[in-house]
């Protein structure tokens, strides 16, 4: 069992948790939610901020997104990433290669609207440099947080989300936007979004895929006394929060 959290905000239920029959169609539902929450954050604001999440469910997401929103206004939207492996931008590992190979080299985004975490720097180096990058975007005065319009995030079968992971330090960072974070189970450094940033997003989308996921999903979704895992303490004090689950994933709920 994953070691007690407090979760920042008292715990509330999602706003939605929607089941879909496969994982080609979640490919396509957050396809399309991206589309419209750019739409709708373009049309209110003049530019759409999102933060990409890592991993490989939602390679799927962004080809399509690549293929069937080849037409968003790229030169508004602004790319980051909610999490990243200490590794260079070309490693198979990087978060930012799978985005790259699968959407960004895809559409007509201008490169200086990509902020990727300069993860080939020292953990912390690279932590406190993306998060100057972002404070300087969003033009953060003081304590303010950044609100992303839109947040893609995952979920580990140990209950992690981005890199906050049970039992490292990240979570309990409360004042940074982006740390280093030690995760002995890889032995390696993680560069992470904190809590903070992410329940300041408008929009948390989790995407969850496949029968692998069908117990922690669980876990998480209906919590027992005491059962606390990482990605339960996303909860978006102003912001929605919603699950996006195939069905192999979710049988149960
Ligand atoms: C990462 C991700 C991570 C991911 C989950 C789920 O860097 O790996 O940000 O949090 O979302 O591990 O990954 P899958 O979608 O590959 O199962």
């Amino acid at each position: 069992m994953a070691e007690p959290i407090h979760p920042i905000l008292p715990g509330k239920k999602p706003d939605n948790v929607t089941v879909v029959k496969d994982a080609a169609a979640l490919y396509r539902a957050a396809a399309d939610e991206f589309s419209r929450c750019a739409q709708a954050a373009i049309a209110q604001q003049g530019r759409f901020a999102v933060a990409l999440s890592g991993g490989t469910t939602p390679r799927g997401v962004y080809s399509l997104l690549a293929r069937v929103h080849k037409a968003l206004p790229w030169q508004k939207i602004f790319v980051f990433f909610g999490d990243e492996r200490h590794v260079p931008p070309d490693d198979p590992e990087s978060n930012y290669r799978m985005a790259a190979e699968s959407l960004l080299t895809k559409v007509a985004i201008p490169a200086e609207n990509v902020y990727r975490v300069p993860a080939e720097s020292p953990a912390d180096s690279a932590a406190d440099q993306y998060e100057r990058q972002i404070r300087t975007f969003f033009q953060l005065q003081g304590s303010a947080w950044p609100r992303f319009d839109l947040i893609f995030l995952g979920i580990g079968d140990d209950g992690h989300t981005a890199s906050l992971f049970p039992g490292t330090d990240a979570l309990k960072e409360m004042s940074r936007l982006v740390v280093a974070n030690w995760v002995e189970k890889f032995r390696t450094y993680r560069i992470t979004f904190t809590y903070p940033v992410l329940n300041h997003a408008a929009e948390v989308l989790f995407l969850v895929s496949g029968a692998g996921k069908g117990q922690i999903l669980r876990e998480i979704l209906t919590p027992s006394r005491g059962q606390r895992y990482p990605a339960q303490a996303v909860q978006p004090e102003d912001g929605k929060l919603i699950w996006l689950v195939d069905q192999d994933a979710a049988p149960s709920l």
